[in-house]
């Protein structure tokens, strides 16, 4: 960062000058002592969300009952159109908002295998969220398909080497994350496609710690197919309908494996066999959540304001900054940064790794700041652009410094308990 300082001042001063600040204003605060550093586990609730979904509930859905159907059977539609056109580079017609990642994965991972008979490899790598790994073993099991897991550094993240060497004429499918979970390390999308498709197989991208953070082009990165949730930085809500993409070119070729009433053509006919719907729409599965849509939709619109460019410029700011201030003040307190460094290979979060984690991460919640634990041993901070200001990422790293030096925390029982 050109000048920093780890006065507070230096943080009052850009937030001075950032332009989305008021942004701010557009969400629900409670508690304005509370920082929050984890908007890519759970968004903070925009006010406008709060009132539509109150719209939704006490007109359509209270007065209006089954006739308020009408405008409701076209949201998948338009809320995926409104992720497409403001999030992730995709003209209409290729995204909807459905589901959830898991199904949306499995959904996509079954119709890609399908689609190519002589096929019957599966890659991810071996650090992929969890839900993504388990979809592929179970899809991998149930049709006799080999998952291939290519091998990547937790903290750096893929290796578009690792990925080319693992890569032949059997392979159906990759299914990678853009940004990993744990290290916030943003992968190549492009370029990671390009690979895929010399090997003459489709891409499947989980999008769900990049959507709202990091600019995605889905159309003009040749992207096959893609998943994303919006719980996270689109602000959607607890258990908010993920969203899935298939390219254009991909949809009259692609069937995917839960043939419900929802993705069959003429739905309302109610006709004696499967039939499925042209286009995006034979994706659906069954009744979509309505509440969970009309937030996604708000969620969207509310970043699109901000500008998707704008936010990634701020999320770039951020958490340079709160690298250079781990950098100043943590790294003798045992800590390291546990994500790339290169600005450019980095998502909206970053992991710090400390040997006492667990008990740092309960030190700080007791502190008024939410963060995230990660194993191994990872502290993982998310200054969401559209809602943190700089102020407030100096206040979290000066807690969490104090926390540390003065070992407050060890009065914390250093094991994670079991939460199962
Ligand atoms: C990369 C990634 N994929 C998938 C999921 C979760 O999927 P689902 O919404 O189906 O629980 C998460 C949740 O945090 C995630 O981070």
């Amino acid at each position: 960062m050109t000048n920093f300082d780890a006065d507070r001042s230096y943080a009052e001063g850009l937030d001075a000058a950032d332009q989305l600040s008021s942004f701010r204003d557009r969400f629900v605060q409670p508690d304005r002592d509370l920082i929050y550093l984890n908007g890519n586990s759970l968004g903070p609730l925009p006010v406008r969300t709060q009132a539509r979904i109150a719209e939704v509930v006490d007109q359509d859905w209270g007065v209006g009952l089954v006739r308020s159907w009408d405008k409701w059977l076209h949201l998948p539609r338009q809320a995926g159109d409104m992720i497409g056109d403001r999030l992730v580079g995709a003209a209409a017609g290729q995204v909807l908002v459905c589901d959830s990642v898991t199904i949306n994965v499995y959904k996509l991972a079954c119709a890609a295998l399908d689609a190519q008979p002589g096929r019957d490899v599966i890659i991810t790598d071996d650090d992929n969220f969890p839900t993504d790994r388990y979809v592929l073993e179970g899809i991998a099991a149930q049709r006799g398909c080999e998952l291939r897991l290519i091998h990547t550094d937790i903290d750096t993240g893929l290796s578009e080497h690792a990925l080319a060497h693992a890569l032949d004429d059997r392979v159906a499918l990759v299914e990678l994350s853009h940004v990993a979970y744990r290290s916030g390390a943003l992968a190549d999308m492009a370029a990671l496609t390009r690979v895929v498709h010399e090997a003459g197989a489709l891409t499947l991208w989980d999008l769900c710690h990049s959507v709202g953070a990091v600019p995605v082009e889905l159309d003009a990165s040749g992207a096959d197919l893609a998943v994303g949730c919006t719980y996270k930085y689109v602000n959607a809500g607890p258990g908010a309908p993920a969203f899935l993409y298939v390219r254009d070119e991909l949809q009259h070729q692609l069937r995917q494996p839960i043939w419900g009433w929802f993705g069959q053509r003429n739905q309302f006919e109610m006709g004696p066999r499967y039939d499925p719907a042209p286009g995006i729409t034979s994706f659906l599965t069954g009744t979509p959540d309505i509440v969970g849509a009309v937030a996604v939709e708000e969620g969207a619109r509310l970043l699109g304001e901000a500008g998707i460019s704008q936010l990634r410029a701020k999320s770039r700011e951020l958490t340079e900054y709160l690298i250079a201030l781990a950098d100043e003040w943590l790294a003798e307190l045992g800590f390291a940064v546990a994500s790339p460094r290169a600005t450019a290979r980095r998502g909206g979060h970053v992991s710090l790794r400390h040997d006492d984690a667990w008990q740092l991460c309960q030190a700080l919640l007791r502190a008024g700041v939410v963060v995230d634990y990660r194993t191994p041993g990872r502290i993982r901070l998310a200054p969401a652009p559209i809602w943190t200001s700089f102020a407030e990422v100096w206040d979290g790293m000066d807690r969490l410094r104090e926390i540390a030096a003065s070992k407050s925390y060890t009065d914390i029982p250093p094991e994670q308990p079991d939460l199962t």
